[in-house]
């Protein structure tokens, strides 16, 4: 596919260089922030210490340095492609450009999952800490209002889950700077929890509980790995704000790159400090972080830690729900899916049709089923992502050598290619059903594709290629 032409061609509105109804006014630290709010949740709050209780010991600072490298990989190639392709679709745009439609349609369909998912799934989780604040001030809401039918018989609708998504959602309408500005307030609550986490447990290590080192030996940190990656997602949502950006060429990459570096260093601190604070064996509970402060006698700090787990939780939400709503927007533009959605309200500048839709879908989703206990559904559509995202700075190095790239993947192919076979091995680990479900997922979309997309499709239709 000729990509200047894609670019100069009107339809074409999911490139870098074209126009945008979308209000160019985030910046390099917006995107950072961004990229922090979108990984910091659930995954240090809550994963690291199953991971480190069952997985791999107190080598869970190495199952995070693993995970950690095959992001890196990763993120090099989003931000090479960022800034030489752009668009809000983010891999979706990217494959367009370089791999084909159906290639497109398919990491689209993919990244739907992937943020669809993951967005009631961490609505979940933040209902119960949520609750657990509200039964520690002394009130109790009741079970039906708590839990879905689907997860207790005495239950009816996860109603703060439902209610969390439907408030970000007005915070998405209302505007993508409101939305950063909330973003920046949590992530600030959510850092100062952890930093006084990090002081309190450096002055109270106890060597000996690091030894054994790595009780499961390599096994368990690569297990360890695949289960924390899932910490890791997020830092890819940072793409689709190209389009949203005062000068995407610089900031994207400086956002994926700089949110993805400071969250890895702070990974590495938390979990190695957490197991020497506690036992390893005392993590598998579902708040290990506050626990283990508890253990050490810090009884006042694990309030803090629930609100900064807290905190985490809504930006991650928040973060990965914008992302699903840009790369909606890159596909209905598209004509891939409806080209109803891709109005951009003009007083607002943001798609307000797909942040409702998705939004509603989303909240009844989180109030009524039990989506979370389909969550590594969303690590193995995120490490999907990322191999074709890899592959695609190897297959475009060759087949579109013109494009200026402001940023480039260094020791191409080689980095890529690592970053490639770090993701497949990681997937490779990801148990057969989820597989089976995946499977599931992308047939669906290819019977989607075949029978609407396809005979819809602006680009395929409207690009003159002479
Ligand atoms: N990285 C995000 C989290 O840990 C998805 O919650």
């Amino acid at each position: 596919m000729d990509i200047k032409r894609l670019f100069r061609t009107k339809k074409v509105t999911n490139g870098l260089f074209c126009e945008t109804e979308l209000k160019r006014c985030l910046n390099a630290l917006d995107l950072t922030l961004f990229g922090i709010g979108a990984i910091i949740g659930a995954g240090i709050f809550v994963l690291t210490g199953i991971a480190a209780a069952t997985k791999a010991g107190p080598a869970i600072v190495f199952s995070f340095v693993l995970a950690g490298l095959a992001c890196a990989f990763s993120a090099l190639a989003y931000a090479e492609l960022a800034s030489a392709v752009g668009g809000c679709g983010s891999a979706y745009g990217y494959a367009y450009a370089g791999l084909g439609e159906i290639i497109a349609w398919v990491i689209g369909w993919d990244l739907i999952l992937e943020y669809g998912v993951a967005t009631p799934a961490v609505a979940i989780g933040w209902s119960g800490y949520f609750n657990n604040a509200l039964t520690a001030a002394n009130i109790h809401l009741p079970q039906c209002i708590l839990s879905s039918f689907a997860e207790n018989a005495h239950g009816f609708i996860n109603l703060p889950a439902a209610a969390v998504i439907l408030l970000l959602m007005l915070l998405l309408i209302i505007g993508v700077k409101a939305g950063a500005h909330f973003n920046a307030a949590m992530v600030a609550v959510k850092l100062f929890a952890i930093a006084v986490f990090i002081i309190i447990a450096a002055g109270n290590i106890n060597p000996a509980n690091w030894n054994p080192f790595m009780p499961f030996g390599w096994k368990g940190v690569v297990g360890g790995a695949s289960l924390i990656f899932f910490a890791y997602i997020g830092f890819d949502a940072v793409s689709t704000a190209a389009e949203e950006a005062l000068r995407p060429q610089r900031d994207v990459p400086i956002g994926i790159l700089a949110s993805l570096g400071i969250c890895t260093l702070i990974y590495m601190l938390v979990s190695g400090l957490l197991t020497g604070i506690v036992p390893y064996q005392t993590l598998n509970v579902p708040s290990p972080v506050a626990e283990a402060l508890l253990r050490i006698g810090y009884r006042w700090s694990s309030a803090l830690i629930a609100a900064g787990a807290i905190a985490g939780l809504t930006t991650v939400m928040l973060v990965l729900y914008y992302g699903l709503t840009r790369i909606f927007l890159a596909m209905a533009r598209d004509g891939l899916l409806p080209a109803f959605f891709s109005d951009v309200y003009p007083h607002t500048k943001t798609p307000v049709k797909i942040i409702l839709t998705s939004g509603i879908l989303m909240a009844l989703v989180a109030g009524f089923t039990p989506i979370s206990h389909v969550a590594e559904l969303v690590n193995i559509g995120t490490l999907a992502a990322f191999t074709i995202v890899c592959l695609g700075v190897i297959i475009m190095k060759h087949t579109h050598p013109e494009l200026k790239r402001p940023f480039r993947t260094p020791l191409n192919p080689l980095i890529p290619a690592l970053g490639a076979a770090f993701c497949i091995y990681l997937m490779s680990g990801l148990p057969l059903i989820t597989w089976l479900r995946f499977f599931i997922w992308l047939a669906i979309g290819l019977v989607i594709y075949f029978t609407y997309s396809q005979k819809h499709s602006l680009l395929e239709s409207n690009i003159d290629w002479r």
